[in-house]
């Protein structure tokens, strides 16, 4: 049997941040999210063991059933967090994989390689090291004469000679449980940090055990996050790599370095995405779409031949040939129907509509059940909220809603009406009325010979 562990019971100080670090998000959604999901969809991790301490609530929330879960009560250092495991791993025969809850961007692919490779080498411990140009921060690789590796240094205990070595340490091991807690139990606080380090467990096994390494060529992928520049870097190394994977598969990109889509995005073959557009969550992007510049989608569907320009879209979802924006603004289960037109400064929320409708300028549609080619006019508004409560319009078939018209609700306009521009409406609309609500118009002829009377003549 494989067990992974994770260690995830750190604050992550150098974050700056009130998120605990492994929850923190890369492109919207937790680094914690990415591992866990990674060792999932291997078959050679049996379980998921997690060590979580700082917030743990965010943790369970956000894996649940997913992992077993064990609270390192005080973040005393990696070595103390593998201990907190010892309940569960102790009388579990076979290895675990140790994975830090900050290395975020290891594939399944090489979690198998790294396995794989522990078995096969007979090794009892493998160390997973990387070469990097630049070194700082991570615990340095001491080979032996042999090139056994002998011992990891921190950096904040290295010294000038060791803080050269470009080999380090990625926090990933794998590890025969049958000595894992011995050795545990050996390791000193005797650093800088004053903290138990799981590094020391190399140097305890030198010369007892077999230790060996594995160095992985594509550094990206076990690249450690400490702070929010890291955040940044490994952001840009998945997103590049999801652009990539899309783009291979037909979807087309106009300068892809300024386009952020999410992991759990899918886009079918045939979608164009512009310029400035970030497109985030379980969002699914149908063939034929364009999509942008300057658009952020989240957690919506777009579907076949919509058009989607300036504008922001959460939680929606765009029926085949509709247009939305420039500047549009759709949220919390907006659902725009077929051949729709949406277009500048108008926001739809929790409301529906149905074939053909358009709202082109300047509306707000909220709690609303529309029909179908129904017209809003410029300026045209469903008045949804009173002070008090939310209420809800419904709208019918082949209405036409003049310009600056206030439907206040609760309202039910029928089929076939017309409503008068300016109206300000608070009775329900009977099938096949024209609406008037306004002031009727007064025109006071001679009035400005009357007000503005002629200066008399010097
Ligand atoms: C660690 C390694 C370092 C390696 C680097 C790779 C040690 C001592 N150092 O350093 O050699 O190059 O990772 O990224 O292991 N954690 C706990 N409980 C604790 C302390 C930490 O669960 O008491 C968790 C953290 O939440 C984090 C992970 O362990 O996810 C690593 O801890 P961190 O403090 O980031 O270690 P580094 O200084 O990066
Ligand atoms: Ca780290």
């Amino acid at each position: 049997m494989t067990y992974a562990l994770i260690l995830a019971a750190g604050k992550g100080t150098r974050m700056k941040s009130e998120i605990p670090k492994c929850a923190y998000p890369i492109l919207k959604k937790p680094m914690i999210s990415y591992i866990v999901e990674k060792l999932e969809q291997t078959n050679n991790v049996n379980e998921i063991v997690c060590v979580v301490g700082y917030k743990k609530e965010v943790f369970y929330d956000l894996l649940q059933q997913r992992v077993t879960f064990v609270t390192q009560e005080k973040q005393l250092g990696t070595a103390n967090a593998v201990l907190s495991a010892k309940v569960i791993l102790e009388n579990k025969k076979g290895t675990t994989l140790i994975v830090p809850g900050d290395v975020p961007l290891m594939s399944t692919k090489l979690t198998d390689k790294i396995i794989n490779t522990h078995h096969a080498s007979g090794n009892d411990l493998t160390v997973v090291s990387m070469i990097v140009d630049n070194p700082k921060g991570y615990g340095r690789i001491l080979k032996d004469d042999d090139g056994n590796v002998e011992k990891i240094v921190e950096d904040k205990d290295a010294t000038y000679a060791e803080k050269q070595i470009r080999e380090v340490n990625s926090g990933v091991y794998v590890i025969n449980n049958e000595y894992l807690f011995d050795v545990l139990k050996e390791v000193k606080t005797e650093n800088k940090n004053q903290e138990y380090y799981l590094t020391d467990i190399v140097n305890l096994m030198y010369g007892k055990y077999k230790v060996g390494s594995f160095v992985v060529r594509d550094v990206h992928q076990v690249m450690g996050v400490n702070d929010l520049y890291q955040i940044s870097i490994a952001e840009r190394f998945l997103r590049e790599d999801i652009n990539r994977v899309h783009m291979t598969n037909g979807v087309s990109m106009v300068n892809p370095e300024t386009i952020t889509i999410g992991y759990d995005v899918v886009m079918e073959p045939g979608v164009t995405i512009l310029p400035n557009t970030t497109i985030t969550g379980k969002s699914v992007i149908k063939t034929g779409a364009i999509v942008g510049p300057n658009t952020e989608i989240h957690e919506s569907e777009i579907h076949e031949d919509v058009i989607v320009k300036h504008s922001l879209i959460f939680d929606s979802t765009v029926m085949e040939k509709s247009t939305i924006g420039p500047f549009a603004h759709l949220r919390e289960n907006a659902i725009v129907g077929i051949g729709n037109r949406i277009g500048n400064f108008v926001e739809i929320k929790n409301s529906q509509t149905g074939r053909e409708t358009k709202a082109a300028h300047l509306s707000y549609i909220g709690d609303s059940s529309v029909g179908c080619r129904v017209n809003f006019g410029c300026g045209s508004i469903t008045v949804n909220f009173d002070g008090v409560s939310k209420h809800k319009t419904n709208i019918g078939d082949d209405v036409f809603i003049g310009c600056n018209v206030n439907m206040i609700a609760p309202l039910n306009i029928s089929n076939n009406v017309f409503i008068a521009a300016g109206s300000t409406v608070t009775k329900d609309i009977p099938e096949g009325s024209l609406a008037i609500a306004r002031g009727r118009q007064v025109n006071k002829t001679d009035y400005y010979t009357h007000l503005i009377k002629p200066k008399p003549e010097k």
